[in-house]
């Protein structure tokens, strides 16, 4: 039996898409929204209704979340790309600030009074302490950073007006579908797993490693990488905490441990059964060495246990979906 009908938006997105595929899992209906601006129709299923819009036409969205009675909203859609964040703030200010301001207003505005927000560990900046835990001071070091954190202040803040949010805060999202349904699309990939994969997959010559002197065991910077699936039945179990009447939280997504860049590219060599063409460069400008979640809140507070904790796994999810598709 249907569980209700909830509002995703970037759902034609990577982690969106993904997303619509637990809670279809789990008995929801989904209305899937996205401007198509970067993501693809057809990672959808074709039998969720999709509506080709902008979050930021508050008035569509009202009827929308009208029409289809939708009992909450999951908000993947915003601008993800750090660098272009730098080179192009107010665009970061435009989507992510303006777009979510837009979209919690459609929420007041038809009495939608759960919410879902897609935050990022880039409102941390660079950590003083690794494990970060979600009481971490913020200080966000790029335009990227600063908009996901002013949305969750607009959430916090919105309170006030009955609404209940979890701001979910990403680190590494990687890999893809198990079953291959959906996966990274990008066609100016920034992410390692993505780009390594990409190399693996003979799409680009090779991999440089960005700094190679940092404090960590192998020189190289270590991230906490979650599987996308895992991160997608977070969502579900997110959404499962705020139906039961439970409270607003702010929760990070991810495992709880590491792996450097050398650790992940020594995966996809396993995974491809190939050498990849490695090159050293110099440091990335506002990389932080390290950047692990403390995971422990998400773990006690929402009914979810992790399926794909494994970086092979993640790789080799991540490098299948990568040879069977024609994105670059
Ligand atoms: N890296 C390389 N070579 C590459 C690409 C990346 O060595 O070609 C390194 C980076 O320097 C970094 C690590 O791989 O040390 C991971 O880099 P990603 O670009 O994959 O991911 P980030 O950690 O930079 O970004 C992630 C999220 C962002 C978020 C940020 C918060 O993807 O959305 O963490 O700090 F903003």
């Amino acid at each position: 039996m249907s569980k209700g009908t909830v509002l995703v938006t970037g759902a034609a997105g990577y982690i969106g898409s993904h997303a619509v595929l637990a809670l279809l899992e789990a008995g929801w209906e989904v209305v899937a929204v996205d401007d198509l601006s970067s993501g693809a129709r057809w990672l959808v299923p074709e039998t969720v209704e999709f509506i080709h819009q902008d979050v930021a036409e508050r008035r569509r969205m009202v009827q929308v979340l009208g029409d289809y009675r939708c009992r909450a909203v999951l908000h993947f859609a915003g601008s993800i790309v750090v660098s272009e964040s730098v080179a192009d703030p107010l665009k970061y200010y435009r989507n992510n600030v303006g777009g979510s301001l837009a979209l919690i207003e459609a929420c007041a505005a038809a009495d939608v009074t759960r919410f879902i927000f897609s935050s990022s560990a880039a409102v941390y900046g660079e950590p003083l302490r690794v494990p970060v835990d979600e009481d971490a001071p913020t200080n966000p070091i790029n335009p990227y950073g600063a908009t996901k954190l002013i949305a969750e202040w607009m959430l916090r803040d919105a309170a006030a007006l009955g609404l209940r949010h979890m701001a979910l805060r990403y680190f590494n999202v990687a890999g893809a579908d198990p079953s291959g349904r959906s996966g990274q699309l990008s066609l100016e990939a920034t992410h390692l797993i993505k780009i390594a994969c990409e190399a693996a997959a003979n799409k680009r010559p090779g991999v440089t490693v960005f700094g190679t002197d940092y404090e960590t065991p192998d020189g190289t910077c270590i991230r906490d990488y979650i599987h996308v699936s895992d991160l997608a039945t977070a969502h579900v179990a997110a959404l499962d905490h705020l139906m039961a009447g439970g409270p607003s939280l702010t929760l990070n997504c991810g495992y709880g441990h590491g792996a450097s860049v050398r650790q992940v590219l020594a995966a996809v060599e396993r995974a491809a059964g190939v050498p990849l063409e490695v090159g050293e460069g110099p440091r990335r400008p506002g990389d932080p060495a390290r950047l692990v979640a403390d995971s422990g809140r998400m773990r006690r507070l929402l009914a979810w246990t992790p399926e794909h904790d494994d970086l092979d796994a993640i790789v080799a999810s991540a490098l299948a979906w990568e040879r069977n598709t024609k994105d670059r």
